[in-house]
């Protein structure tokens, strides 16, 4: 385990200059949260959990809170409600079917929806209708794997409806990773679409599906959104159009509530192992969590706001803060279907302003993406209608901290740097608009509610000034009830490093005011472009290619991405490549982990070496390959068993210099 570095000198020099953005008091007047709101919840949260989680409308009322067996919580466990119900019927009823729940924006320029909370609530419930008649009954499990479209919320809320626990894997994984998730939670319906518009083509999505599926026989279900209108094959019988099996079912559906512990669904994840981890959320605990914060976080006013996450719904950014929280608040949001450089690389400020958003949530490698675009592409629209701006997914480095808030915010909107995790299901260190003055690149504090330190190796807190490990030390609404299949692993992974608190695998400093600042992951997962992959899943891959004997793979900053992977590679010896030949094989490489994983997950550069090095004990040092990726001076070789290997790999990485 490694303890992080601070980022770089710029981010130093920041953080002794202490520089503070306090909150407008145009802001604080409105704002949602108050800062007495810290004193309230930490006086006794789960009483203040269990306030705002009577705000959901419960079929049946919880007189339980919290039961903590650690590492095993339950929510409201007695309570009884219908997450679907909560997101639609609940608005219609109050009189509010008629607002518009989505802003649908397609890649296509002119593809466009606006779909009312009513329009939801019948597409849904006819998604349901059709799930049950293809015999999908509470408990089973249905994987999905959809273009940025609205039938993919549809599809969520459609499970959730019928208490089918969802398992949505990216658009951007390809056939062997999909079947690992397909089989590791025994989905037997699988919901796609042809394919999506990304940048302009229509990507294939029922070919990986039919790939996939040939390793998983007890798919016995395919249900299809017609959206590209390419080609696509076909089995008969396993495969339906969407449109032919959802569009005559009847549209209404009478929801059944399920007990607040009954599983939402599934959301795989990457690990320090090459198995991707099954990490399951259920439904009370949840929806309150991701309620309450988007509430107070984002300051939303569902009257007035148009709310945009700009992310995929195949990641928990997505689950958390496209489908179930703004659409338990009522909230009208955009959703964009592409990438943000189709049709232009204004393409997101004009979805701004053609539509109004009030608050815009993104991560930190589009910021940087749009640094590198140009100033003038923001400053030739009118963004006035921003009031909030957020960041998730990776450390925000403040020079992008600082364009955001000039040339998106106008220096007028608070930014929110949000830190959590697929396992935490919601926002778990955030300022708070109106409350927190913030500071370029920190997280500064725990949402009201949690609880968080920064420990050192043994466990004890750290003081101000210092860096160490963060930890989450009481339960929390949203957290993760478990790893799919495997209790050993979901204790091991989280609750063996400390005893009785919750181990999140990123390292994090406070500085000192006692303001955090989250530093980046401290174990063998890498965080590229906000994307998670693990090392070893890496490795994995690139070992899986005919002519690789053995791989390491360590993820290296990037001023882009955040972080970057670099692979080194020995080859078994009987395809040692003659110099010329190595390009066309490392491009071959680079393609099988395409293939395998994700076009995310190609390294940016793969060095082939005849050696790694090693410690005596046999493990690869990645200490130092990470060293050498980011040519940075080596440090101690004493403990390897041929120390001159790392100098040798970091001539060949000097002598090829970067690769794209
Ligand atoms: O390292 C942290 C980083 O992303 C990891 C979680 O990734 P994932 O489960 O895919 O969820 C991403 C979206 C919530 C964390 O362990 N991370 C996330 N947000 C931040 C962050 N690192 C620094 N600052 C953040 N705001």
């Amino acid at each position: 385990m490694t303890t992080p570095r601070v980022e770089n000198e710029a981010f130093e020099a920041l953080l002794h200059e202490q520089r503070r953005f306090s909150p407008s008091e145009a802001f604080v007047q409105q704002a949602n949260a108050t800062a007495e709101l810290y004193a309230e919840a930490n006086a006794d949260p789960e009483a203040w959990w269990a306030e705002e989680a009577r705000r959901l409308t419960w079929s049946t009322p919880f007189t339980k809170v919290l039961e903590w067996d650690a590492p095993f919580a339950r929510w409201f466990s007695d309570g009884t409600l219908n997450a679907s119900v909560n997101c639609l019927d609940r608005h219609v009823e109050d009189g509010r079917g008629e607002k518009v729940a989505l802003h649908w924006v397609g890649e296509p320029e002119g593809d466009r929806l606006a779909i009312t909370y009513s329009e939801m609530l019948a597409k849904v419930s006819k998604a349901a209708n059709a799930l049950t008649s293809l015999g999908v009954q509470a408990g089973d499990r249905v994987a999905i794997y959809m273009p940025m479209i609205p039938e993919a919320m549809v599809a969520m809320l459609a499970c959730a409806r019928i208490g089918a626990p969802h398992s949505v894997i990216f658009g951007g994984f390809s056939a062997e990773a999909l079947a690992d998730r397909i089989l590791d939670a025994d989905c037997r319906v699988v919901i796609t679409a042809d394919g999506g518009f990304r940048r302009g083509v229509a990507a294939g999505l029922k070919v990986q599906i039919d790939d996939a599926l040939k390793l998983c026989p007890d798919v016995d279900r395919v249900l299809v959104v017609r959206r590209t209108g390419q080609d696509v094959t076909w089995v008969e019988g396993r495969d339906r159009w969407w449109h032919e099996v959802v569009d005559p079912q009847p549209s209404v559906h009478e929801a059944q509530a399920f007990p607040a512990e009954h599983p939402l669904y599934i959301m795989y994840t990457s690990g320090t192992t090459a198995k991707p981890k099954g990490i399951f959320h259920t439904t009370g605990g949840y929806l309150t969590h991701t309620a309450t914060t988007h509430r107070y976080v984002f300051d939303v006013k569902p009257e007035t706001d148009i709310f945009w996450t700009a992310a995929d719904i195949g990641w928990v950014t997505g689950h958390s803060y496209i489908v179930y929280g703004p659409m338990t608040n009522g909230v009208t949001q955009v959703m964009y279907e592409g990438t943000p450089d189709a049709g232009g690389q204004d393409r997101w400020w004009r979805i701004i302003e053609e539509y109004g958003v009030t608050i815009l949530y993104c991560a930190p490698t589009a910021i940087r993406t749009f640094m590198k675009w140009g100033d003038h592409l923001p400053a030739s629209h009118d963004l006035t209608s921003l009031r909030l701006l957020g960041s998730v997914g990776e450390p925000i480095n403040p020079g992008a901290w600082m364009w955001y808030r000039t040339h998106i915010g106008g220096d007028r909107c608070p930014i929110v740097d949000t830190w959590w995790q697929t396992e935490t299901g919601g926002i778990m260190i955030t300022p708070l608009p109106g409350v927190t003055a913030t500071k370029p690149g920190a997280g500064m504090v725990p949402f009201p509610g949690i609880s968080a330190d920064v420990v050192d190796n043994d466990g004890a807190s750290v003081s101000n000034g210092q860096g160490g490990l963060l930890v989450i030390t009481r339960p929390w609404p949203g957290m993760l009830r478990g790893i799919w299949g495997d209790e050993e692993r979901y204790r091991e992974t989280y609750w063996s490093r400390f005893d009785g608190v919750y181990f999140a695998g990123d390292g994090a400093k406070r500085d000192e005011d006692g303001d955090l600042w989250l530093l980046g992951r401290v174990d063998d997962v890498m965080n590229v472009s906000g994307h998670r992959l693990s090392t070893a899943e890496v490795e994995h891959a690139i070992v899986g290619h005919p002519a690789v004997a053995e791989a390491a793979v360590v993820g290296a900053s990037d001023e882009m991405t955040g972080q970057a992977i670099v692979a080194f590679v020995t080859l078994k010896a009987a395809n040692q490549v003659a110099s010329g030949g190595e390009a066309a094989l490392i491009e071959e490489i680079r393609n099988h982990i395409a293939q395998v994983i994700s076009p995310i997950a190609k390294p940016r550069q793969i060095i082939l070496t005849p050696d790694l090095p090693k410690t005596r004990s046999g493990k690869i040092m990645r200490r130092l390959l990470r060293d050498v990726a980011e040519h940075r001076a080596l440090g101690d070789v004493t403990t390897l068993t041929d120390p001159a290997v790392v100098k040798m790999i970091d001539e060949l990485m000097a002598s090829h210099g970067e690769e794209e």
